[in-house]
């Protein structure tokens, strides 16, 4: 590690002490930032966190709607988001207006919304869900047919374990879309026999490949439990810090170069160490989206209690 790095690390250290601030980082987040964090995790363990953390600031170190979400669970928390415009093109491919449009097309259809997605589309749904715990969730509400918002390929993956009619909505993250099941085939020859672990946002057709497919958590107890030694990681090659950290014995490969999340890598030390400083970009919302909001992301929560990411 750099000795700017290092740095910049303690000086944030001591600014979040002084202000009372957990800083949390999702597993896709740049290495040096996960390194200093008080927790990284997946969403779903990131939501659990703010939601009763005693800390007055959360510095949320991954994407918008991760940060809105804490900020909705933890109305009087201050919640920094260090770079306001790190979003996530998969939450952006639904608006509440189209929402609103499709729910008259399907009345009574309830709506389970992947937490990758807007506050006022949130307010919109029934419930939320996460990679993983979505099949829980799907199998949780009322009636035949759920309508999945917004990721298609995690609703046709929740759709192969439940009873229920999944309708899909159209969206997708470019990241996970663009790797192909040609790209799975050639690390396989490269490396035969070893695990390829997937992400649910990935297509069905590299899923269909896939020896395990999880959550990015998910992904590290997979890698910790299993007797296996190398694995190929068809996610963000965030995910390979901790890795690699958590089992120096094994090996990662990463399915392809194309497994980055611009969006992911946006956040710099230097933006964190900003942006608490001066108590900068913050995520709020207004309070007739949030308690809305709140209730679905409430029901997941009640349902994933037990779930240790
Ligand atoms: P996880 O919930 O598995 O961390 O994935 C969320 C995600 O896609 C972040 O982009
Ligand atoms: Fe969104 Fe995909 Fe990036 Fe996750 S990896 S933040 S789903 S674009």
């Amino acid at each position: 590690m750099s000795s700017k790095i290092y740095e910049l690390q303690q000086e944030i250290r001591e600014l979040l002490k002084e202000k009372n601030a957990i800083m949390l980082a999702h597993n896709y987040q740049r290495d040096e930032i996960q390194e200093m964090a008080d927790v990284t995790g997946d969403s779903l363990a990131l939501s659990q966190i703010a939601a009763k953390t005693d800390a007055e600031v959360i510095v949320f170190c991954g994407v918008h709607f991760m940060a809105e979400s804490a900020s909705i669970l933890s109305p009087k928390k201050t919640v920094i988001l260090p770079r306001i415009e790190a979003g996530c093109p998969m939450a952006d491919m639904v608006t509440v207006e189209k929402l609103i449009e499709k729910k008259k097309e399907l009345p009574g259809v309830p709506v389970v919304c992947y937490v990758n997605s807007s506050a006022d589309v949130k307010a919109e749904s029934d419930i939320c869900c996460t990679s993983a715990n979505a099949v829980k969730v799907v199998n949780s509400v009322k009636g035949e047919r759920v309508l999945m918002i917004p990721d298609m390929n995690l609703s046709m993956y929740t759709a192969r374990f439940t009873k229920k009619e999944v309708i899909p909505w159209k969206g997708f993250c470019p990241t996970h879309q663009y790797l192909k099941p040609s790209d799975v085939l050639e690390m396989k020859k490269q490396y035969p026999n070893v695990k390829f672990v997937a992400h649910p946002e990935c297509t069905p057709e590299v899923l269909d490949l896939a020896d395990h497919i999880c959550s990015t958590s998910g992904m590290y107890k997979y890698a910790k439990e299993s007797d296996a030694k190398e694995f190929i990681i068809g996610t963000e090659m965030g995910i390979l810090y901790k890795l690699k950290k958590e089992n120096p014995q094994k090996k990662f490969y990463l399915c392809s170069n194309k497994l980055i999340c611009p969006n992911m890598k946006l956040t710099t030390l230097e933006d964190v160490y900003i942006g608490i400083r001066g108590m900068e970009n913050i995520i709020k919302v207004p309070e007739e989206i949030r308690i809305p909001a709140k209730k679905a992301l409430d029901r997941m929560l009640e349902i994933s209690r037990d779930q240790i990411n």
